[in-house]
This record gives C-alpha cells, structure tokens and sequence, in this order.
C-alpha cells in the first residue's frame, strides 16, 4: 500500500486476512490514525503506547463495567474483570497469591508430565494438528488441574467456553444472529449448572483446588458468597482457556519459518524467558481489550463522550516505535518486556505468571522433541481475529 493510501484509508481490523500479520496495519494507525473511529460501529479505536496505558490506568474514566454491553451469555458481572476499583481491587487481594510465580512454579513438575506425554502420543507419526493435539489439551490440562477436575471433561468444558466465544461454530445457520445468540445463552446456563455441581462437591468435601479455595477464603471476616465465586469461575473458564492456547500456536507458527529463533529454544537457552516475551510483544494473542467511556474526554485529537465504547488496541501499542525501539521488528535479542499483551493498569492478567510458565514448558518440551518442523506443504494457516488462534495448525517434521 503506498503511504498516501494507507495514511487516508484506515485499515479494516475486523478482516480476518489481517490477523495472520497484522503488524503493517497497526503501523499504518500508529503512523496516520493513532484514534480511528471504527467505520461498522464508529467506536474509536486508541492505538499508541502512551495512549493505551493512559486508558488502563484511568478505570474512573474508561470503565471495565459493561456488562450490557457486552454480553457473554451471564447473569451478572464476571469477577474481576468486569468490576471497576475499588470493588475489583478486593476480588484480587484474594485472588492474586493463588496465582503468584512461587505459587505457579509448584504445578511445573505435573504439567511437564502433560507436555511430554501429549508429544508422547504424535511424535513417532511425524505429524500433527498443534493447536488441537498440543495446545489445546496442555492449557485444558493446567485448568482442569488448579481446579481440581478429571481430565475426562476437558472436552466438554471446551464445548462450552466456545458456545460462548465462538457461538457460530456450533450453528446451523452462523449467519442466523438468533440461533447464535440463543447457542451463547444457552452455554453460559450450562457453565453456571457446571459450577454449581463443582461448589456442592467441594463444599461436602473440600481438597486444596481452587474451588476449596474459593469457598473458605475471607477478605475482612467475610467469605465470597455463592454468586461471587460463579461469576469468578465463569471468567476463568472463559478468559483462561483459549488466551494461553492462542499464544503458544502462534509463537509455534512464527518459529516453524524462523530457524535461528528455534535453535534458541532446543539448546536450552537462558535466553528462553526474554524470547517468550519478545513472541507475546510481536504477536500479541489478545489484540483488543474494550472499555466503556464514563466522562468526556480528549484523546490526541479525538473528543469521546460519555457512554461510548472504546477499543484499546493492545497489539498497536507493542509495535508502537515511540515506546520501543526498533519496534517494527522481532528480536530474540532485546530485553524490552514492558510490552501490554496481559494489558496493565489494575485489570493486569491475573493469570500471567502461569501463562509465562505455560509456554516456556510447552516450548521447551516441543522442541526437545521436535526440533526441527515445518507447517504441513500446501496448507495456508487461518488466523480469528480478536483473540488471534489458529484453530487448525498442521505441522510435519521427520
Ligand atoms: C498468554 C496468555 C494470556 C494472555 C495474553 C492474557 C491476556 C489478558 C489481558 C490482556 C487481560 C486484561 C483484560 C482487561 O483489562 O480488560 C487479562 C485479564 C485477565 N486474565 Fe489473562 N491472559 C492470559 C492468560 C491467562 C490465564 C492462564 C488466566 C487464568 C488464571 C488468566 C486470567 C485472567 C483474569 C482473571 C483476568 C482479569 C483480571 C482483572 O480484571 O482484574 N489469563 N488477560
């Protein structure tokens, strides 16, 4: 595109050819329409590095509160992440040492034992379906086990979550706004229903889950009441899932055309840690996160009123040459990790530490395995916007 082009014509980010390489267009907003009103919804999209962690930072004007807004198939708010402070700070005083890196590190020993023996069950064939044999049971295995759950039902608790995030790939008609909505109401029922037998178990027979958890911690001689600890699992179920698996198939894709970033992760390196955020910096699995404007204000140039929403455009920010230098380029070498792909502010990914874990044992494991892969010849990968996953990634090696 020459410069004239992409400086009048703000790239469409709703296409899904953009998000297999999306970067080109987030350079184009950041260069020429760093606040670009959405030409379906004429929501601004905020795009720079400052701009963005402005926003995060300021939830008395950019509220997380919009549960009308955006309805994911609940009854009520999920826990924290649709709760402004100070409400929210408290969730995470409780929630926050469940999740801390010491705490994280204790279920390394197990999930290794997962990575090794879903490699175990593909690696002779010399093929595989990564996203479905790999990522997706790893992440659904760590969940299953911090909640205490049988592996058994993993299959149907991913049936669920994409009832409510990709509600289209279970209709007859996807084009069918009715049926799909009616897909999404009905499994988030079925996600309450799921709890619900999970906190009766655990309260006649607590163990040391999380659910345990849940249900005995008190904040202030308070404990969480019934609907609290719903509406904190019903997020887990849906925002742990699929970010964790997104990441690691789209890193896996970026390795599987870049030798030299793959022999980093065989030799073992120490590099390994800074290579994993420099991967989450440049592709940015969560690629937006929106928010409800609760006061007028001015962004750059950009009057926002009241009541609008916004999209804070995190994928941009990490490619926003004003914040990193040589931004527009991946590179093993770096040590900038002030990237924004687990957003900032006071609704910073809970789950980052073991998210970080996650995928330095998934990518670790592999390529112990399976140094050497390619993507399968002729297959052309397709990447969802939004959360950027590959739902099909089919790789060989020999
Ligand atoms: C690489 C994987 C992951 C990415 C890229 C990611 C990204 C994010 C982002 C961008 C946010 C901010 C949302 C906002 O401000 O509206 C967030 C929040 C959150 N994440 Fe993650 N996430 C990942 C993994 C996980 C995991 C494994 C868990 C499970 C514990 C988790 C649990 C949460 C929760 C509970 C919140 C809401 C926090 C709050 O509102 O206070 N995430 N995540």
């Amino acid at each position: 595109m020459s410069d004239r082009k992409s400086a009048d014509t703000p790239p469409n980010l709703f296409d899904p050819a953009l998000a297999a390489c999306p970067h080109s267009a987030y350079q184009s907003l950041l260069d020429h329409h760093p606040v670009h009103r959405n030409a379906i919804s004429n929501a601004p999209i905020i795009s720079r590095y400052e701009d963005v962690m402005y926003c995060l930072r300021h939830p008395e004007i950019f509220s997380s509160d919009m549960e009308e807004q955006m309805s994911l198939g609940t009854d009520r708010p999920m826990i924290p992440q649709q709760i402004d402070p100070p409400a929210q700070t408290r969730y995470r005083k409780l929630l926050d040492p469940r999740f801390s890196h010491k705490r994280t590190l204790e279920l390394e020993p197990s999930l290794r034992a997962s990575a090794k023996a879903l490699i175990d069950e593909f690696a002779d064939a010399g093929e595989c379906d990564f996203s479905q044999q790999f990522a997706v049971p790893l992440r659904g295995q760590a969940f299953l086990q911090i909640y205490g759950l049988p592996l058994e039902g993993l299959g149907h608790l991913i049936e669920l979550k994409d009832g409510i995030i990709r509600p289209q790939s279970q209709a007859e008609n996807p084009l069918d706004s009715v049926e799909v909505e009616d897909i999404r109401k009905a499994s988030g029922r079925k996600i309450y229903d799921y709890v619900e037998d999970l906190i009766a178990e655990r309260r006649s027979e607590p163990r040391e889950d999380l659910m345990s958890y849940l249900l005995q911690v008190e904040l202030d001689g308070d404990r969480l009441s019934h609907n609290e600890i719903l509406d904190i699992s019903f997020l887990f179920i849906l925002g742990g899932l699929d970010t964790v698996t997104a990441s690691l198939s789209c890193s896996i894709a970026h390795l599987a055309t870049n030798p030299e970033a793959r022999k980093l992760f065989s030799q073992e390196s120490k590099d390994i840690d800074s290579a994993i955020e420099e991967l989450l910096r440049w592709e940015t699995p969560v690629t937006g996160i929106p928010r409800l404007v609760k006061k007028t204000v001015t962004i750059g140039d950009t009057r926002i009123e009241e009541g609008e929403m916004v999209m804070l455009l995190l994928g941009a920010a990490n490619l926003d040459p004003r914040e990193f230098e040589g931004a527009d380029r991946i590179d093993f070498d770096s040590t900038r990790n002030r990237h924004v792909a687990f957003g900032g502010g006071p609704h910073r990914c809970l789950g980052s530490h073991l998210a970080r874990m996650e995928l330095r044992i998934g990518l670790q494991e592999w390529h112990r395995r399976i140094p050497e892969y390619r993507v399968k010849d002729g297959e052309t990968l397709v990447y969802s916007p939004g959360i950027r996953d590959i739902r099909h990634l089919p790789l060989i090696w020999n």
